[in-house]
Order: C-alpha cells, then sequence, then structure tokens
C-alpha cells in the first residue's frame, strides 16, 4: 500500500490521497506519511470523516497528545474531551456563542499570525485539525511557509537573526486584539517564556523562523527594537508568495507542522454561522533554547 502525495503550493502544502484515517495506520504506511509531513509541512487529507477518537490515535502517531490549554480565567464548561482544543463558535449545548462570550473573543486571535503553543515551555510539534461544520462563507486558513521565508531573507539578516532568543506571551497575542484586563493570578498561570527566533528542523536539517503574534521582544534588546523586528519579520515572513490559504470543507482534516510554518483564521459570519472544528496538539520534546544549548 501506498499514499499519493499531491503538492498544492510551489513551497509546502500537499494533499494526501490512498488513506484512511478512521483505521489504524500501519508503520509502513506512516512512515510515507511523516515522510510527506517533513518534506511538505502541512498535509491535507479530505473525506476523513474522523471521530475525537481516531484523530487522537492519529495525532498520536506524530508524539505524545497535549491536554487542551484550559484556563481558570475563561469561565467555561469545556464541549470535548481533555485532548480536543475547540475551535469552534458555540457552546455545550451546540448553540452559537453569546457576542460577549470570552470564547469568542480568544476565537479570534486565531486570525493573528502564529504558531501553536510557543507561550508554552515546550511548545508544540505539530496540529491536526478536522474540519466538523463550515460557514458558507469565509472562515478559510491561511498556512505560511517559515523555512521559505528565512531561504528569502538576505544573508546579512540571517546571520544576524539567527542567535536571537524571543520572549513569547499568550498575553501578548491578546494584548494586539485589544484586551488587557487580566489579574495577576492569570498572568502567573501563563508566564512569559523564551524561544529560538530560528530553529532547525530535526529531520530535514532547514533552518526556519519561529515567530508568532505571541512574541513580544527580544531578549537582550530595547523593547521597542525587539518588537520592531518581530513586527518586520513576520510581514516580510507573510508575503503571499509564502502563503497557502486553505477552503475547508467538512471532512477536510490538516496537519501542520508548528516548527515551521505560521497559519491564521480568515474571518467570516461568526455571528449568525457555526464553524466547528476540533485540534488536536502534539507536544515538542523539549523547549527550543534548551535544545539549542545541548
Ligand atoms: C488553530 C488555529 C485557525 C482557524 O486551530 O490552532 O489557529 O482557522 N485555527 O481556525
Ligand atoms: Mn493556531
Amino acid at each position: 500500500m501506498s499514499i499519493t502525495v499531491l503538492p498544492i503550493h510551489p513551497l509546502f502544502f500537499a494533499e494526501i490521497r490512498g488513506v484512511d484515517l478512521t483505521r489504524p495506520i500501519p508503520p509502513g504506511l506512516f512512515a510515507e506519511i511523516e515522510a510527506a509531513f517533513n518534506e511538505h509541512a502541512v498535509l491535507l487529507f479530505r473525506d476523513q470523516p474522523v471521530t475525537d477518537a481516531d484523530q487522537v490515535v492519529f495525532s498520536g502517531y506524530f508524539g505524545p497528545v497535549f491536554a487542551a490549554t484550559r484556563y481558570s480565567w475563561r469561565d467555561e464548561r469545556p464541549r470535548l474531551r481533555a485532548e480536543m482544543a475547540d475551535i469552534s463558535n458555540i457552546d455545550h449545548a451546540g448553540r452559537l456563542l453569546a457576542g460577549d462570550d470570552q470564547r469568542r473573543l480568544h476565537g479570534r486571535a486565531n486570525q493573528l499570525w502564529h504558531t501553536d503553543n510557543t507561550f508554552k515551555h515546550i511548545p508544540a510539534r505539530c496540529s491536526i485539525l478536522s474540519a466538523r461544520e463550515i460557514p458558507s462563507h469565509g472562515g478559510d486558513t491561511e498556512f505560511a511557509d517559515m523555512r521559505a521565508a528565512f531561504d528569502a531573507l538576505p544573508e546579512e539578516r540571517r546571520h544576524k537573526i539567527d542567535p536571537l532568543i524571543a520572549e513569547h506571551s499568550i498575553y501578548r497575542s491578546r494584548e494586539l486584539m485589544g484586551f488587557t484586563d487580566f489579574s495577576d493570578a492569570a498572568r502567573m498561570e501563563l508566564p512569559p517564556v523564551r524561544q529560538v527566533l530560528v530553529r532547525q528542523h530535526p529531520a530535514t536539517g532547514r533552518k526556519a523562523l519561529y515567530i508568532a503574534s505571541h512574541a513580544s521582544h527580544i531578549i537582550g534588546w530595547p523593547e521597542d527594537e525587539g518588537r520592531q523586528l518581530i513586527e518586520a519579520l513576520i510581514a516580510f515572513a507573510t508575503q503571499s508568495r509564502f502563503v497557502h490559504r486553505h477552503r475547508w470543507r467538512v471532512g477536510d482534516l490538516i496537519i501542520w507542522d508548528n516548527r515551521c510554518t505560521m497559519h491564521r483564521g480568515r474571518p467570516y459570519a461568526e455571528m449568525t454561522e457555526r464553524r466547528v472544528l476540533h485540534r488536536t496538539t502534539v507536544s515538542d520534546e523539549i523547549n527550543t533554547v534548551e535544545r539549542a544549548n545541548l
């Protein structure tokens, strides 16, 4: 048995055919999927009516599955099992969230360019997103190739940024969305962490920009200069030539490599239409600064 790999974008993002994700994947077949994942960084599987349990099993082939981040300050009753991040605009009873529900505000932070969980000491290796309900218009997800973006930087710039370390915090991306009203207790729950600014992919050796809207500044630099550098790098790395926009269909499942891509959700009629996706997140093994110092 073997898979078919259909590259969709010249730099990254491929569709995989010939695999049923509702069934166990034999090791030989998984090795082919993993090779495609390492090469293309984002893989799309269409027509995969997976259950949450199927999705957790598939995710587990890539590494340890994180429990989704639950915040004590987000007074909510989770709709999904512990491993699933709820990327939706509905509540546990299946109703559209109220206009002022906190979950809507946090959902909107996904519309900033980012890669998942850089605000955790051990960030995410990859994320797996399964489309359960999709609005009639909008709500696409865009992906950007941070390997290609790094390669396209002038050599001098690559050299200069290579050793830098950035501070990341979930409160930075929330601040960019205009909300800053968090208690000290909330801030203590997810304190800022350090991540390298350029990371090398363990499987391919390719270097990639490791940036996100959670990155606030550069360690050892004046805060405004660091902020400017991060903003400039995000703007550079998300030029249209590095970006692929995915129009979802129900049954699509996408896995992306958080170590070498960024992504963001696009707007849709979120007050009137439902958008329901379930995400699992596979943990990296070590903090990126600690890895670089090994
Ligand atoms: C995510 C995410 C964007 C979207 O699930 O991690 O950022 O389009 N999603 O829903
Ligand atoms: Mn995300």
